[in-house]
Order: structure tokens, then sequence, then C-alpha cells
């Protein structure tokens, strides 16, 4: 029965529903729950066991039944303690739970967030994939405008790039998601030195978000589907700060600030991007993006 609803809840984790329903009772337990109680499941300190080593110490040492019988509900609650002892035990080695280090422990929490609001239609894309992406990658920001950092020798300058490139380093925040982890990483763990400079500006709070999580997990964003470009319908009827000719001096500006202020050059460039194999079979999926 332990074992059922253990199942049960593996299987409520593993389809990624919400961790608690609304009356606050938990679904699910954490990986490293699951590690101990599995372990501490695996034993036979239970009562049909007892009835079953009885009979198995007696046949060996008839003599001694009496003794057997006397002590078998002591070995009872003494294997249970073993099996208990036996779940910490696993709980230190070190499994999966580790593995991606500071930012795995909170996988239990796995909940893709955005920046901005504008990203709810980017959640309608990736659905689909994004169930797959929350568990192979939780680790990454997912999405898709992409951009890259360049080092100017000449100017001794790192420089904001939004050409059309293979490689990319960052995804901006507007059509992406990522663990909520960062969002506490971002205001609650970055020197508030650099969020209020951002603040200030009004800019670059993507460009940061990518240097927060970079800084964390020394990896690069994982771009997804082959778009470039995010235009939000909703918003047209703002100014974009993005028109400004200065926007990208200033997109500039801000790197080089994070990267005085971080002390290195976190951001990682790669060539890669991430698309459902089957992605251009159902175009009616991509008619939820407004064409651009
Ligand atoms: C985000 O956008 C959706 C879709 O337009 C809207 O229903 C929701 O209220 C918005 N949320 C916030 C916090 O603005
Ligand atoms: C970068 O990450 C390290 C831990 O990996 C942390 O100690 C440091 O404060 C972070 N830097 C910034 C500027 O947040």
């Amino acid at each position: 029965m332990a074992f059922q609803s253990l199942a049960t809840s593996k299987g409520y984790r593993d389809m990624g529903r919400e961790k608690c329903d609304c009356d606050g009772n938990q679904k699910w337990l954490s990986e490293l729950s699951e590690t101990i109680m599995t372990y501490a499941l695996c034993g036979f300190a239970n009562i049909p066991t007892m009835g079953i080593m009885l009979g198995t110490m007696a046949g060996l040492a008839p003599k001694r039944k009496k003794v057997f019988s006397k002590i078998l509900a002591k070995t009872c609650v003494a294997g249970t303690i073993c099996c208990l002892i036996r779940g910490c035990i696993a709980c230190i080695f070190p499994s999966g739970h580790f593995k991606l280090g500071k930012v795995n422990i909170y996988e239990q929490h796995i909940k893709f967030e955005s920046m901005t609001n504008q990203s709810f239609v980017a959640r309608e894309i990736f659905a689909e994939i994004r169930q797959k992406i929350s568990s192979e990658y939780p680790d990454r920001l997912v999405g898709y405008p992409n951009r890259l950092h360049l080092w100017e020798e000449d100017k001794k300058n790192w420089k904001y790039e939004s050409e059309w490139t293979n490689a990319n380093s960052m995804i901006l925040t507007g059509a992406a998601f990522y663990h909520k982890y960062y969002s506490h990483a971002y205001y609650q763990q970055t020197p508030a030195k650099i969020v209020d400079w951002v603040d200030d500006h009004m800019n670059c709070e993507d460009i940061l978000m990518n240097f927060v999580i970079a800084n964390l997990t020394a990896k690069a964003p994982l771009k997804v589907s082959p778009r470039k470009k995010f235009k939000c319908t909703e918003c047209s009827q703002q100014v974009s700060i993005s028109v400004d000719p200065g926007h990208m001096v200033e997109r500039s500006e801000c790197i080089n600030f994070f990267v005085e202020e971080f002390g290195k050059m976190p951001l990682k460039a790669v060539e890669f991007r991430a698309d459902p194999v089957l992605y251009k079979d159902d175009p009616e999926k991509h008619m939820l993006l407004p064409l651009l």
C-alpha cells in the first residue's frame, strides 16, 4: 500500500502536476523524499514476515523455538529502525539530486515563470515541449529571441549584438521561461547595486537575468524555435524602448557594467537550437503566434 501511494506521488511529479492542491494538501514528494521512502520501505520488517522468519528459524534450530518467539516483536522493531536508517544513509549518497548543484535542489519547485507577461504567447507554443524541457533542462533559460555578446578588440569593450548570427549567448525574456528559482536569485541574491542600476536605467533586466543564470550555472541558454523576433501584439500601442537609436549603445553599456560588477563575463555562447522534431507538421500550433 505504501509503495502504491509512493508510485502515485511519483506519477504526479513526473506528470508535472502542481505540488499542492488548493486545500494545501501535498500531492507529491520531492525526489529526495522519494529516494528515502523507497529505501526505507524496501525491508522485511512487517507482520507477515515475522511468521515466515519464525517458521524458518524454528526449522533450522527447533530447540530454540521459544527464544525466537520471545524476541520476535523486538526484531520487528529493530528491523523497522534499520529500514529507516537505511533511508537516511541512502539520502547521503550523491544521487541525481545533487548532480546540478545549487539549482537542482530546487527541482521539486519546478514551475517556470517569466519576467514579463508577454510570454504567455510563448507559453502556448512551448506548452507541448515545456514538460520535456523542464525535466531535461531545468537549469536553463529557454526561449527564442536570442542575442550575442562580442568582444571588440579595438575598443576593449563588450558589444551587444542583435544581428542574425549562428551563435547565441542570451535569450531575451520577452518569450522565454526559466526556473522560478532564478527570480529569487535575481531579486534576492544579486547585489542591490546591479539591480538598482537596471531599475534606474529601465533597461537590460533581460540581460541581467542571462548574467544571473549564467553566473550560477556556467551554461548557455537554450534557444528553441527558429523564430528570431518576438512581437507582443497586446503591447503594440506602447512605445517600445528598442525603437530608440541609443538603445543598442545602452545595451552594450549594460553588458560592460555587469561584467565589471560580476568580476567576469559569465555568458557562454553556443551554436545550438532545440526544436520539437515534428514542429513543422502542425501549422495550426504555429498560428498561435502573430506572424512576424
Ligand atoms: C497576462 O496576460 C494574460 C493574457 O492576456 C492575462 O489574462 C493576464 O491577466 C495577464 N496577467 C497579468 C499579471 O497581467
Ligand atoms: C555569481 O555566483 C556566485 C556563486 O556561484 C555568487 O557567489 C556570486 O555572488 C554571483 N555573482 C553575482 C554578481 O551575483
